[in-house]
């Protein structure tokens, strides 16, 4: 029962002000613990989330994040879509590497988010924008 509820959450956060990265971070807290996601697994998916939308706030002007509930098999879990049409990546290669900014920042956040997670994928096309989709299972 819990799990047909859960996979009917499916829905879009605007991020366009830094409050709506609070926003997001809660929302996704909340549905993780929801699901029953363990304090580990919903700390590591909380950070993912959060150096990704911000990203999308300071390079990519602000975007979408696309937040679902994934069941797959015996596995359930939480999956983010972050899309912005900013001015996209030249180097994903060199944007993944730890320590690259072209901020002032940590260059830490995607390679980062990349590590926390259980699925990673990011596509960007210069001068249209840049999509992240991660995966989180509940137990993994
Ligand atoms: N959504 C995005 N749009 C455009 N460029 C981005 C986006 N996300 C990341 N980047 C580029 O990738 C670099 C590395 O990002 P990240 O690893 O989070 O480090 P940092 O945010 O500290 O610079 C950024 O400095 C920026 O040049
Ligand atoms: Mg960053």
């Amino acid at each position: 029962m819990i799990t047909l509820l859960m996979a009917m959450i499916r829905e879009s956060l605007a991020i366009q002000h830094e409050r709506d990265l609070v926003y997001c971070r809660n929302r996704v807290k909340e549905v993780a613990v929801k699901m029953g996601m363990g304090i580990v697994n919903q700390t590591k998916l909380i950070t993912a989330t959060s150096e990704i939308a911000r990203n999308m706030l300071i390079y990519g002007g602000g975007g979408i994040v696309r937040l679902e509930v994934i069941i797959r098999g015996k596995q359930e879990g939480i999956q983010l879509v972050f899309e912005d049409k900013g001015p996209g990546i030249a180097d994903i290669q060199k944007a993944m590497q730890d320590g690259f900014t072209t901020g002032r920042t940590l260059g830490m956040g995607l390679p980062g988010a990349k590590r926390l997670v259980n699925e990673f994928a990011i596509q960007s096309t210069l001068g249209q924008g840049t999509t992240v989709k991660i995966l989180k299972w509940k137990n993994g």
